[in-house]
């Protein structure tokens, strides 16, 4: 196979995914700071990390309206998710991680 196309091929597999698990990656460490207190074990009726049914639902909204609810707070959930000092790009990785752990396909 000529190198270029190999190299192509190499970068549609590769290099496309890493983005996202770039973000997933800093969103994990938010999450262990500041959202798994409660994504952990379901405090206040939060839907657990890894509990695919229940997140496969709310995934459903989109990840603007997720981010909406989790900036603003909803419910059981306080503004920002407790994190105040994190950005909402910061928020946003961290949802990203919550619904690829709880076995979601992003791509
Ligand atoms: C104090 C507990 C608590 C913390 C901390 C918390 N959450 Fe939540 N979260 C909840 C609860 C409770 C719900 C369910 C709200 C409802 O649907 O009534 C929820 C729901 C959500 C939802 C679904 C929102 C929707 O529109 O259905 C997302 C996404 C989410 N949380 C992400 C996060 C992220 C990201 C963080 C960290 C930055 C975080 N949460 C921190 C308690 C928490």
């Amino acid at each position: 196979m000529h190198k270029t196309s190999l190299l192509i091929i190499l970068y549609i597999l590769f290099a496309a995914p890493a983005n996202l698990l770039a973000e997933v990656q800093k969103g994990e460490m938010v999450y262990k700071r500041a959202c798994g207190t409660c994504h952990g074990i379901g405090v206040a009726g939060a839907p657990k990390i890894g509990d695919k049914a229940s997140w496969t639902v709310i995934n459903e909204k989109g990840l603007d309206i997720l981010l909406h609810s989790v900036v603003n707070g909803l419910n059981g959930m306080p503004p920002k998710g407790l994190c105040m000092n994190c950005s909402e790009e910061e928020i946003k990785q961290a949802i990203e991680y919550i619904l690829v752990k709880s076995g979601l396909n992003l791509e």
